[in-house]
C-alpha cells in the first residue's frame, strides 16, 4: 500500500513561470458569521494550507483580509508564502478596475497571485433599490436571466490583461479565466488583440464528473486546471458515494483524501471548503494511485450535478 503524502507541499508551474499550490481551500457559501470565514482562514493555514480561493460574488474577502493580517502579524506565515486567488463577476465585464481594486482593498493585500474572470458571461450592473446591494445575477420580469446585450465576455479578460501586463503595476501576478469551455479559449486564442494564455481554467470537476475534454485540451495549451466543487458542492454528497467509502477503507484514507488523491494524480488544482474546523485534517493528505482507480472514480455513476 502505498504511503500517504502532504497535499500542502505539491505545487505546479504555471506558464508564466509562477507556483501554485496544488491544493488550496476554497471559501464559497460563507457563513453569515463572518468571524467563522476568518477562524477557518486562520485554521486551514495553520493545518498547512497555502492557498485560498475566493472571488468578488463570495463577499467574505473582508473576513478572509482580516485572517491574514492575523496570520502575518502573528509570524505564522508570510504574504510570499501563500497564493491568494480572487474572481471578477460577470455584473463587472467591463469595470474590472471597480472589481478587482475593491477585492484587493478587502483582502488588504497589495497584490493577488491570481485573478480569474468568473464566467464568460456579461450582466448589466444594477443595484437593489430596498438593499443597496449588487443584484448578482439579474433576471427580467420573467425570471429570464438578464444579459448585456451586443457585449463581448473577452472584454473581461483584456480588461484583466491589461492590469496585468502594466509594468508599472504589480498588483497582479497571473491571470486566468472560469467556466471556461474548448469554444471559449478557441475564441479568446482567436482574438488578435489578446497576447496572454491563461495561466488557469477553474471548472467544476469531481466524482462522476471528469470533464476529460477541457482538462486535456487545457493541459495541452499549459493551462492549469482547477477543479472547484471536489466534493460536489453543499453537503459533500460525492464524499458519500459508495465507491469513494469503499476506496477510503481499502487504500487506508479519509473519504476526503481519496479525492484530493483523484484530483492530484491527474495533475490537477483541488479547492475544497470546509467550514468546520474540525474537518480540515481529513483534508490535508493524498496518495498515488494506479490509472484504474483513476478511470472508477472518473466513471462512477452520480445523481448529482
Ligand atoms: N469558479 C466557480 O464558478 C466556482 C463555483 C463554485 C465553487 N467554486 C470554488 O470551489 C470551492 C469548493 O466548492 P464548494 O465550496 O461549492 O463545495 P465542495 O468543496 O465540493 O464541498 C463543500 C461541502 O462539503 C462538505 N464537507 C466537507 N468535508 C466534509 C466531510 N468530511 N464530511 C461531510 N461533508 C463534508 C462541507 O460541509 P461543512 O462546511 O459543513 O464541512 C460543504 O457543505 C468553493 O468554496 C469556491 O472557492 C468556484
Amino acid at each position: 500500500m502505498s504511503e500517504k503524502l502532504n497535499a500542502t507541499k505539491v505545487n505546479y508551474k504555471l506558464n508564466n513561470g509562477k507556483t501554485m499550490p496544488a491544493l488550496g481551500f476554497g471559501t464559497f457559501c460563507a457563513p453569515e458569521d463572518q468571524s467563522i470565514v476568518k477562524d477557518c482562514v486562520i485554521a486551514a493555514v495553520k493545518a498547512g494550507y497555502r492557498h485560498i480561493d475566493t472571488a468578488y460574488l463570495y463577499q467574505d474577502e473582508k473576513a478572509i483580509g482580516d485572517a491574514l493580517q492575523e496570520l502575518f502579524k502573528e509570524g505564522v506565515v508570510k504574504r510570499e508564502e501563500l497564493f491568494i486567488t480572487t474572481k471578477v463577476w460577470p455584473n463587472f465585464w467591463d469595470k474590472v478596475e471597480e472589481s478587482f481594486s475593491t477585492s484587493l482593498k478587502n483582502l488588504q493585500l497589495e497584490y493577488v497571485d491570481l485573478v480569474l474572470q468568473h464566467w464568460p458571461l456579461c450582466y448589466p450592473k444594477i443595484t437593489d433599490n430596498e438593499t443597496g446591494y449588487i443584484v448578482f445575477t439579474p433576471t427580467d420580469d420573467q425570471g429570464n436571466i438578464m444579459e448585456e446585450k451586443d457585449a463581448s465576455y473577452l472584454e473581461t479578460y483584456k480588461q484583466l490583461e491589461k492590469i496585468y501586463l502594466d509594468e508599472n503595476d504589480h498588483r497582479i501576478r497571473s491571470i486566468g479565466v472560469s467556466n471556461y469551455t474548448v469554444d471559449n479559449l478557441k475564441d479568446l486564442f482567436r482574438d488578435p488583440t489578446i497576447q496572454t494564455c491563461p495561466s488557469v481554467n477553474q471548472i467544476a470537476i469531481h466524482p462522476g464528473k471528469p470533464q476529460n475534454e477541457i482538462v486535456d485540451y487545457c493541459q495541452e495549451k499549459g493551462i492549469v486546471v482547477t477543479g472547484y466543487t471536489p466534493y460536489g458542492s453543499q453537503g459533500g454528497p460525492a464524499l458519500k458515494l459508495p465507491l469513494i467509502k469503499q476506496l477510503s477503507e481499502k487504500l487506508d484514507m479519509s473519504v476526503n483524501e481519496v479525492v484530493i488523491s483523484y484530483f492530484l494524480n491527474r495533475n490537477l488544482v483541488i479547492i475544497p471548503r470546509t467550514w468546520k474546523t474540525e474537518r480540515l485534517p481529513q483534508s490535508l493528505h493524498y496518495k498515488k494511485l494506479p490509472k484504474e482507480i483513476i478511470e472508477q472514480i472518473s466513471n462512477v455513476k452520480i445523481d448529482f450535478e
